[in-house]
């Protein structure tokens, strides 16, 4: 048993939402596009999931934060792909891919053929296990990457009201998600190996000012160790974490965030690897031209630092999705992607925005005792990276649009100085 079509995505999350979008404005026949998803529900804005998903009053629920609603642009509910001819196929897992045959084979054994394949299968939380901890599995530890993840974290959440949280992993999913927590009236510890929080972004003095903040509201750090085993009880449950130091911490739950891995295993020895995910070009093609890779899975060329990268950010995807569709329906029109790395994050009251990369030496402005600072970085002379915490719309943007001309700064104690002036006048 078999379907065909001309164009396949691969994985429903936001690249997909995102692309399906891009095809509908390039018009796309009805019948020629379909997305194959093992989630049960229609692309949508994962970053709701440990924000507006995690709020106690008025959370945000589906069909609300279906893709494109991040980005301003139009819902595409269920009833959209099907008014536009494209077919969901949801539920479904891919379990092997033939690049040669251009064939995809799922759990059910079907077997639906393309001739233009976009991957955009994402990537998966690792797992305690990878690191020699075992039973995280139980049904109080939570991690967080789907909608059934997220209304499982939200049901553990609720049964813990006045209890404890260890959270283990100080990156984006543990700063979120304790924050969510605190919320909820969990209290709250957090439990990494590094030195400060965001260890990958924050320099220490920015992190500073986060768990400052974070120390206000009632959350406890233990940095520089990591868990080794958990304590249960005779249903399964964990009750306590030990620490490599010998500590015990109480717990009611716990909330793992310490990585991703891509999926790019259906991929293995059939395409070209780099960093961790599919390499493709400037036009987010891989090394078989019928297959296009795009989001978390993709490691593609950033035009202003002259490498590969592999973003793990929605703002990423969803640009790098609608650049495929582009190349794949207008080829004598496409151009290489052009972008300029961007993430954020919201919690609490706080909100901020980066820009660019993180190397070399950082130039911090503003006032770290109130609400607004930032952090320029500096590589061979030239800003090449940008931080702010609650700026507005246009100090944004022309945080973004001085960081992509990656101006030449001689005098770093002038910049110091102008802080953000110096980028609303570049
Ligand atoms: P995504 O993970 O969105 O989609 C992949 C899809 O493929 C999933 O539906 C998956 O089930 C499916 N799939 C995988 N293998 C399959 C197979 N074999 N068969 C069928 N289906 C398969 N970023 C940011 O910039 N700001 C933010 O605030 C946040 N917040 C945030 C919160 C949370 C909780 C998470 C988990 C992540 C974020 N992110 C973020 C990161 C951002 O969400 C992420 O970069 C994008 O979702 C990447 O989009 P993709 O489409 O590549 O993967
Ligand atoms: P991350 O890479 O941001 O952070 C991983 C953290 O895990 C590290 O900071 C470290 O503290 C910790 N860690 C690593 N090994 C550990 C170990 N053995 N024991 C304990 N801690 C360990 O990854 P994440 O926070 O899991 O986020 C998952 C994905 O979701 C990422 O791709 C991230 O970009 C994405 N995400 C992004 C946002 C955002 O952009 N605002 C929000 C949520 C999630």
């Amino acid at each position: 048993m078999g379907r065909a079509f001309v164009y396949v995505i691969l994985g429903g999350g936001v690249a997909a939402g995102y692309a399906a979008h891009e095809f509908v404005k390039k018009d796309v026949p009805h019948g020629e596009l379909c997305i194959i998803s093992d989630e049960p529900v229609a692309p949508y804005e994962r970053p709701a999931l440990s924000k507006g998903f995690l709020l106690p009053e008025a959370p945000a629920r589906l069909p609300s934060f279906h893709c494109c609603v991040g980005s301003n642009e139009e819902r595409l509910t269920p009833k959209w792909y099907k008014e536009h001819g494209i077919e969901l196929i949801l539920g479904t897992r891919v379990k092997s891919a033939d690049v040669k045959r251009k064939t995809l084979l799922t759990t059910a054994g079907e077997t639906i053929s393309y001739k233009t394949l976009i991957v955009a299968t994402g990537a998966r939380p690792l797992k305690l296990e990878e690191f020699g901890v075992t039973i995280s599995d139980a049904d109080n530890v939570c991690y967080l990457r789907n909608l059934a993840d997220a209304q499982r974290l939200v049901n553990v959440m609720e049964s813990s009201t006045g209890g404890n949280a260890i959270v283990i992993g100080g990156g984006y999913i543990g700063m979120e998600c304790a924050a969510s927590l605190v919320i909820n009236k969990v209290n709250v510890t957090m439990v990494f190996p590094e030195a400060h929080c965001m260890g990958r972004l924050f320099t220490p003095k920015i992190a500073s000012y986060y768990e400052e903040f974070y120390k206000s509201k009632g959350v406890k750090f233990v940095k520089g160790t990591v868990l080794t085993s958990f304590d249960s009880n005779s249903e399964g449950k964990v009750t306590a974490v030990n620490l490599r130091d010998g500590t015990k911490l109480p717990a009611d739950m716990v909330v793992v965030g310490i990585g991703i891995r891509p999926n790019t295993s259906l991929f293995e020895g059939q395409l070209t690897l780099e960093k961790g995910g599919i390499k493709v070009n400037g036009l987010m093609q891989s090394s078989n031209a019928s297959v296009y890779a795009v989001g978390d899975v993709a490691a593609f060329p950033v035009k202003v630092f002259g490498d590969i990268r592999r973003l793990e950010h929605v703002d990423a995807a969803r640009k790098a999705a609608s650049h495929a569709v582009t190349a794949i329906m207008n080829p004598d029109k496409s151009i290489d992607f052009d972008y300029l790395p961007f993430f954020y994050s919201r919690v609490f009251t706080l909100s901020w925005q980066f820009y660019g990369d993180n190397i070399g030496e950082a130039i911090h402005f503003g006032d770290y005792s109130g609400t607004t600072f930032g952090a320029y970085w500096i590589s061979k002379g030239r800003i090449v990276g940008s931080f702010l915490e609650g700026g507005t719309k246009d100090e944004y943007e022309a945080l973004s649009k001085m960081t992509r001309l990656k101006p030449e700064v001689d005098d770093l104690a002038e910049l110091e100085r102008q802080g953000l002036d110096f980028a609303t006048t570049v």
